[in-house]
């Protein structure tokens, strides 16, 4: 597998953040607000989402385990690190880079509902459009891509690539 051909270049990631940004400070406005990024992959989502939210919101983080070095879902999903904060009575907004199969973000889901919160909601710079095993909904999204395995702006091969500051499609050697 080796680089390929840049799917969406910076520029058009930094003004979607921008809407959805825009759209998160509408929605939330006046209200209690937490962000919970799902790591590693979301760690520069979470950043550049984060400056474009006009409103006193906290963070926390999450690891779950993902692919490994494989770039196919193993449904297998363990939460390597919790949350640091009790988040019943709170407005949570998970922050993802990326929703494949969904069952990763299902299994986050069912976990952190049973904790009470006060809304449980999605926003993911991408999602892979049809591949989706779980009917997710997902309130704020990027962009809808194809099938194809994409790297960059957090997303990995095999623990690389998380650096380019654009999204990048994997090809075959
Ligand atoms: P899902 O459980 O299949 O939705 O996969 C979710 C996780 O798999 C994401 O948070 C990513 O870490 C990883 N993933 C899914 N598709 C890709 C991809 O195209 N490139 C890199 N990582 C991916
Ligand atoms: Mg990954």
């Amino acid at each position: 597998m080796k680089l390929g051909k840049t799917l969406i270049s910076a520029e058009d990631i930094e003004a979607k953040l921008a809407e959805m940004g825009a759209a998160i400070t509408r929605d939330y406005q006046g209200q209690d607000l937490l962000l919970v990024g799902v790591l590693k992959g979301a760690f520069i989502v979470m950043a550049d989402l984060a400056r474009h939210i006009d409103l006193p919101v906290e963070f926390d983080f999450m690891a779950v385990s993902s692919y490994g070095a494989a770039t196919k879902t193993s449904g297998v999903v363990r939460i390597l690190k919790d949350l640091d904060q009790e988040i019943a009575g709170r407005n949570v907004l998970i922050v993802e880079d990326i929703i494949d199969s969904g069952l990763t973000l299902n299994y986050l889901l069912k976990s952190l509902k049973v904790r009470r919160p006060a809304s449980l909601e999605i926003a993911s710079l991408l999602v892979k459009k049809g591949l989706q095993r779980t009917p997710i909904e997902v309130k704020y999204t990027g962009f809808e891509i194809g099938p194809e395995f994409v790297i960059g702006y957090g997303l990995d091969f095999a623990g690389k690539y998380r650096n380019l500051p654009y999204i990048a499609v994997m090809e075959e050697e």
